[in-house]
């Protein structure tokens, strides 16, 4: 297997750590987060996490980093010279890029924006805060600890500190309207800058909600008016210009996350922390990685091997090839079919896609990249499992 029927000519390298502690479970979250009424020695983490950058760049060698990324969990909830130890680092592992995006997710309560300047200090240029309604009630059933007016505040102190923010919202939530979606809607678009994640509510097997909902005490929104949902948002954001660049991410040209972005096209990323997943090139193959879940497990990890791989595979070049269309046909930008053929030694499927182009699911751009078109996003994991087949 050559490195070039695997990796893109040029790759950006992104750093994802995972901070796994959060001050209270939210009812419909499956992430890797774990609430420690006990405590937990913060101190003790940094080291860990300095331990698993170091391992992993043992491993893979030299590279620059174009992005960093703190998510969780709750990453506000570290100290910022916590975030300085990890950040640095990293700049001592690898190359730091001097014009390197480092974003961190934080939670927008009064006690966490308290931290926002210290973050700024330690050297994070961008905060994505999750913000998910700005209504009390559904915050209160969304389980959120924090005010609508809280978040509004937060996003004011994250304005006043940072040039580059964004706010999550959850739409598609229990009794929400079109008319009420597009009200909070707007008034988002008021407090935004140059993005917004808008998260469709997915009711995750193992949450609370998904007891509730199959038991028929939390009733979402049908099929029909979720998808008049996802049309008006479309349409608010493209007319306020943020346009979709991804399927749940919103974006000024030019301000999209550059971390995520790596994501989506393919690109290379390390992921430190309990339970963080990354992609990594490795003479030549691309290797998918995981990390233990459970945060004192994955101490005990390090604490034996100085990295907490539980998950470590080559993977084969079909798999590559189809985490490349998945992934990158969530982009607007879509992707470059001559890459799918470099990584899986096949052209797409001229059938497949002559069905999927009559039906108007997508379509071939000036640039020769094929994407998904706006009618086509709702039916996205269709259209990915129609071609990747
Ligand atoms: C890692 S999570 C949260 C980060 C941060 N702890 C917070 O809650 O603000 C990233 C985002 O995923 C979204 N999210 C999490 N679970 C979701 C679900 N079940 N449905 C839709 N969006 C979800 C939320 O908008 C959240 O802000
Ligand atoms: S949504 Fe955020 S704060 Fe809530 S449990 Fe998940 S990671 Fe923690």
């Amino acid at each position: 297997m050559s490195l070039t029927n695997t990796i893109a000519p040029h790759q950006d390298f992104a750093v994802y750590v995972h901070w796994p502690f959060c001050l209270s479970k939210c009812p419909y979250c499956d992430f890797n987060s774990h609430v420690r009424h006990g405590g937990y020695d913060e101190t003790r983490y940094l080291r860990a996490i300095e331990s698993e950058i170091a391992a992993t760049a043992a491993r893979i060698g030299t590279r620059t980093v174009s992005s960093v990324f703190f998510g969780g969990g709750t990453p506000s909830l570290m100290q910022p010279s916590t975030v300085e130890g990890i950040i640095n680092a990293i700049g001592k592992n690898w190359t730091l890029a001097g014009s390197a995006e480092i974003s961190l997710e934080a939670n927008p309560t009064s006690v966490e924006a308290t931290r926002f300047r210290g973050y700024r200090a330690a050297g994070v240029n961008r905060v994505s805060l999750g913000v998910q309604a700005l209504d009390d009630q559904s915050l209160k059933e969304l389980g959120r600890l924090h005010s609508a007016d809280e978040a509004l505040a937060a996003i004011a102190v994250a304005r006043s500190i940072f040039d580059r923010y964004s706010f999550d919202l959850i739409y598609a939530r229990p009794r929400q309207t079109i008319e009420g979606w597009a009200l909070e809607l707007n008034r988002a678009i008021a407090e935004a800058a140059e993005h917004l994640s808008l998260y469709q509510l997915t009711i995750e097997p193992g949450t609370p909600f998904f007891g509730l909902h199959k038991a028929g005490k939390l009733v979402i929104p049908a099929e029909g008016l979720a998808r008049d949902l996802y049309d008006l948002t479309q349409q608010v954001c493209a007319d306020a210009g943020l346009p979709a660049y991804e399927v749940s991410n919103h974006a000024r040209p030019g301000a999209e996350c550059r971390h995520n972005l790596v994501y989506w096209r393919g690109h290379e990323y390390a992921g430190i922390g309990p339970g963080a997943h990354g992609r990594l090139n490795v003479d030549g193959r691309r290797y998918a990685t995981e990390t233990e879940r459970k945060p004192e497990a994955w101490l005990d990890l390090i604490d034996t091997n100085g990295i907490g791989l539980t998950v470590d595979e080559a993977l084969q070049p079909g798999e590559v090839a189809d985490e490349f269309l998945l992934m990158g046909l969530r982009l607007t930008e879509g992707i470059d079919p001559k890459r799918f053929t470099a990584l899986s030694g096949r052209s797409l499927d001229p059938r497949r896609l002559a069905f999927l182009m009559d039906g108007g699911a997508v379509e071939t751009m000036d640039n020769g990249r094929l994407r998904v078109t706006p009618s086509g996003f709702p039916l996205l994991d269709a259209v990915v499992a129609d071609l990747a087949a």
